[in-house]
């Protein structure tokens, strides 16, 4: 009995042992993940400035609110005291903005590659979403960008990760860290099809606004990129849009409330950033996602 019994016990330390130093290894892993270095050279192009072109890229904003912030002062959008804290930057002139020195390839580098100036990338940041943009719609996104008012807003701490935060990214289940990891850098800008309540132009809309981060590239939902958000319902017509008319989508996406009577949570799926993008646009991603097959519901 002693005997099994110091057995049972040498195995639960060994298993111990084992377990910690497995800890070690993913954190460690983790911490050289949240360090990686690109080099990268952006295709330029002329960003013009005129009014014209600052009018329509005020739109193209709107993909940027979600987790920069209403005004793109900066925001924790991913904030989990048990799992971390990323913040995505004040873009504004303000105090606490990180843009003051950027030229038009550093813009070009950011939104288009993932990529800081000096080379870090960027975490979650979406720009492989962004890469489908055209030429044309990232310059006036950056010509817009680039008359932004000063809002003073600091930088409530460094990016950082718990030790919980770390395992589950250096196991995947944060997904990609970096998007420029995904993206082919040598691959030409996207072409726009013309703007209007289209499919065409709402698969479009639906791709550079990055949807299928959560929705899941199938659009037939899932899990979503942070843990403590519900399930990620399916938005072709195989879910709940089967039976929505195109008011009805508008509605959801204008007041998080669905016609089933669900208010969707804001924090998990950010419709206020959405709705300002435009009836146009909204009427166009209905369009595209009605055009869908009806896929099966996906949970996993
Ligand atoms: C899903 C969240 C998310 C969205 C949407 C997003 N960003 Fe970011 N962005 C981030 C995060 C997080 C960082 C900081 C990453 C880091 O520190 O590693 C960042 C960094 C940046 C930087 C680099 C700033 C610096 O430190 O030099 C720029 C520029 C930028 N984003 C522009 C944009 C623009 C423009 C849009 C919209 C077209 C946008 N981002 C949309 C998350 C996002
Ligand atoms: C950051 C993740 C995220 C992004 C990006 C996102 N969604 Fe969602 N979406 C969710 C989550 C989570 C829910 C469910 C929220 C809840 O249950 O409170 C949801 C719900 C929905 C619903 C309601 C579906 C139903 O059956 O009730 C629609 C419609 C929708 N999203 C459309 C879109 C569209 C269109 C886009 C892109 C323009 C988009 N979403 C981008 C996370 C996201």
């Amino acid at each position: 009995m002693k005997k099994v019994l110091k057995w049972i016990g040498i195995i639960l330390g060994c298993l111990l042992v084992l377990i910690v130093v497995a800890g070690f290894i993913l954190v460690g892993k983790a911490d050289r993940m949240m360090k990686q270095k690109f080099t990268i050279s952006p295709t330029y192009f002329t960003v013009d400035s005129d009014s014209a072109s600052v009018a329509r890229g005020k739109k193209f904003v709107n993909l940027c609110k979600e987790c920069h912030g209403k005004q793109l002062e900066g925001y924790a959008f991913f904030n989990e005291a048990d799992l971390g804290m990323l913040y995505a930057p004040n873009l504004t002139p303000g105090k606490g903005g990180v843009v003051a020195g950027y030229t038009d390839v550093d813009w070009i580098r950011a939104i288009r590659h993932g990529v800081r100036p000096n080379g870090d990338g960027l975490m979650i940041m979406p720009s492989k979403d962004f890469y489908a943009m055209s030429k044309d719609d990232i310059s006036d996104l950056i010509a817009y960008l680039k008359t932004l008012p000063p809002v003073d807003h600091e930088k409530p701490g460094d990016n950082y990760l718990t030790t919980l935060g770390k395992i589950l990214l250096s196991t995947g289940q944060f997904g990609e860290l970096y998007s420029a990891n995904e993206i082919d850098h040598s691959k030409p800008a996207g072409t726009a099809p013309a703007s209007g309540a289209t499919a065409q132009y709402g698969e479009y809309m639906v791709q550079i606004s990055g949807c299928r981060s959560c929705h899941q590239p199938e659009l037939n939902g899932g899990k979503h990129p942070n843990p403590k958000s519900p399930i990620v319902p399916n938005i072709t017509p195989g879910g709940n849009l089967g039976k929505w008319s195109e008011q009805d989508f508008l509605a959801t996406m204008k007041t998080g409330k669905t016609p089933e009577g669900k208010q969707l949570d804001p924090h998990f799926m950010p419709y206020t950033a959405f709705a300002d993008l435009g009836d146009e646009e909204l009427s166009a991603m209905y369009m595209y996602l009605k055009s869908l097959p009806a896929k099966e519901t996906n949970t996993k």
